[in-house]
């Protein structure tokens, strides 16, 4: 269901289907290109099916490994090996058995504080991208996945934090945050996020229908403002769709 010419909202029936239509876009977006490909994940629970999914034979197989790399659009500012750090959660789920390492592309949380951590990152992403100011016709990311949290925060830009707001750099500290898990973070900036061919927001699960309600009704939350510069697709199972968007 089309929100606007480039801004989708592609309902599916539980969170097995929605890990599935999610790999089936990985896929299409690795295909779109015959060059190197960059990918950008997402914390949380919500891509966890995704992932476990893209570790499996039938879509493990289809990946051109060689050529795709893997970034993280927020990190909580914890060891990588903690259970928390999201780019760690990728890595033991699927990246450490299918990517080559130097596709993997974590925030580095052995830095002195985020500050310095999103600095270091910022660096890295520049160098990938191989210019310090981004082109809105060459995006960043081919793809970016996304999740939403209860007060409509994304990545870790969370609601009136000053991050929102940033415009000139790509990657910032969050000294702490406005949800659990309640440690500092470092987060992509609105400018790096939606640099893409295409945003990917999964949302699943009850839980998340009242603050998906907000959301799709156009309310200024930071979920709302994480717009590519390309194609915004929500894949959103039953149990989170909001009542005016049912039978559609
Ligand atoms: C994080 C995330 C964050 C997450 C949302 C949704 O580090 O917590 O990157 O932005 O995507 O909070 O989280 P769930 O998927 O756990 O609901």
């Amino acid at each position: 269901m089309a929100l606007n010419d480039n801004h989708h909202v592609i309902a599916v029936s539980d969170s097995a289907a929605l890990a599935n239509s999610a790999a089936e876009r990985v896929l299409a977006r690795i295909a779109a290109s015959d060059n190197r490909v960059a990918i950008c994940l997402t914390g949380g629970s919500s891509p966890k099916q995704l992932y476990q999914l893209l570790a499996t034979d039938p879509w493990r197989n289809r990946i051109p490994w060689q050529r795709v790399h893997w970034f993280i659009g927020d990190e909580r500012f914890v060891a990588a090996d903690d259970p928390l750090n999201n780019m760690g959660m990728a890595r033991r789920i699927f990246l450490d058995r299918c990517a080559p390492a130097a596709n993997i592309h974590p925030i580095p949380t052995d830095s002195a504080d985020p500050e310095q951590a999103a600095r270091r990152y910022e660096s890295e992403l520049q160098s990938f991208y191989g210019a310090e100011a981004l082109d809105p016709v060459r995006p960043l990311f081919d793809l970016v996945l996304m999740g939403v949290g209860p007060d409509g925060h994304t990545a870790s830009l969370f609601p009136d934090y000053p991050a929102i707001e940033e415009s000139k750099r790509w990657a910032v500290g969050v000294p702490k945050a406005h949800v659990e898990p309640f440690v500092p973070r470092v987060t992509l900036t609105l400018p790096a996020l939606n640099s893409c061919r295409e945003m990917l927001f999964e949302v699943a699960g009850p839980d998340k229908r009242a603050i998906l309600t907000r959301v799709l009704g156009g309310e200024n939350l930071p979920a709302n403002r994480a717009r590519s510069i390309g194609e915004t697709n929500w894949l959103v199972d039953t149990a989170a769709l909001p009542e005016n968007f049912r039978g559609r």
